[in-house]
């Protein structure tokens, strides 16, 4: 049992609240995290991002919430901050000045929901959850993706903050489209998708993984995030994996797919993550200049973590702390 004085002497011990942005250092969320369970449950989510969106995670298992609750109301923090660069609201748009939002969800019983290219909607994994539990459908895109949020209730709202279009404005100047390495990781800059998987007291997983995607992409650009397969993989047999980096790299090999295969046929998570990422070094030229990486985590608990060039990192609530880990890189 821990509690929450406990919890931030955790967080500070690890270092974590030194790495938290400053824009989430002003109000930091820190939840008591009192839970019965020895090992269970588990939260892992990408970069720095991750450390309030598992503290919900978790305090919505306490709560009695499910684990497919968990994962969405994980991520609806991020989505939510306005001076996240990379997810929500205050996400950077495309050259044109649009954001734009990928996600998508996947519950325990391999139901799972997407919605992509969605503007004006601050939280698109909700929408992707009311696609799953309310449609035949499994992925919605653009305009027919914000009808079905408003018919749905939810409300329009300009996304573009005056951080984001400052950045905007600032990158037309060059408007050289060239995304940087780890840009993901500079805090109050630019930073990634946030894909997080959780599994609660009873070994059942879920995950959800949302990104308003690269920084002036061009209009109309998906990336793997909303992509079920891609940008994340639920197998409630096995366990899930979900991906960080640059989307179209993840796409050419089916990345959270391929890794949770590779755990179904007994690799660790940590193995799967290797392997899915020599996959990429074997499969796709770009390898050597952009940045993935792949969290992964199994029934028990098990979790893995691996990229392709150093600087990813991750956020992880395990045995009652939750702390950022840097992962190990094949380059
Ligand atoms: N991984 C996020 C994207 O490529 O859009």
């Amino acid at each position: 049992m821990i509690n929450r004085r406990k919890f931030i002497e955790n967080l500070s011990a690890a270092g974590a609240l030194s790495l938290i942005p400053a824009g989430l250092k002003a109000n930091p969320i820190i939840y008591d995290v009192s839970l019965g369970a020895k090992s269970l449950p588990v939260v892992i989510s990408t970069w720095i991002h991750g450390i309030n969106a598992n503290a919900k995670a978790i305090e919505v298992l306490k709560n009695g919430g499910s684990v497919v609750d968990a994962v969405e109301q994980g991520v609806m923090i991020p989505e939510a901050d306005p001076e996240n660069r990379s997810v929500g609201l205050g996400g950077l748009p495309d050259r044109d000045g649009h954001v734009t939002l990928d996600a998508c969800i996947m519950g325990p019983d391999g139901n799972a929901g997407s919605v992509c290219f969605l503007e004006n909607i601050v939280h698109p994994i909700s929408v992707a959850r009311m696609v799953m539990e309310k449609t035949p459908h499994v992925m919605l895109a653009g305009e027919g993706a914000l009808q079905f949020a408003l018919e749905n209730g939810f409300e329009e709202q300009n996304l573009l903050t005056p951080g984001a279009e400052k950045a905007w404005k600032d990158w037309l100047k060059e408007s050289k489209y060239d995304p940087e390495l780890n840009w993901e990781n500079k805090p109050n800059e630019f930073h990634d998708t946030i894909g997080l998987l959780a599994v609660d007291q009873n070994g059942d997983i879920a995950g959800a993984c949302t990104t308003s995607g690269l920084g002036f992409k061009m209009r109309g650009r998906v990336g793997d995030s909303p992509i079920i397969g891609a940008g994340l993989y639920v197998d409630n047999e096995v366990g899930g994996a979900t991906a960080t980096g640059m989307g179209e790299l993840v796409i050419k090999v089916v990345g959270s797919f391929l890794v949770v295969e590779l755990m179904r046929n007994g690799k660790s998570p940590q193995q799967a993550c290797e392997e899915a990422v020599a996959r990429i070094v074997k499969k796709v030229p770009e390898n050597k200049i952009r940045q993935v990486g792949f969290i992964a985590m199994n029934k028990k608990g098990e979790t893995g973590a691996y990229c392709l060039q150093p600087g990813f990192n991750y956020a992880l609530y395990q045995d009652n702390i939750n702390e950022m880990h840097d992962s190990k890189s094949f380059y």
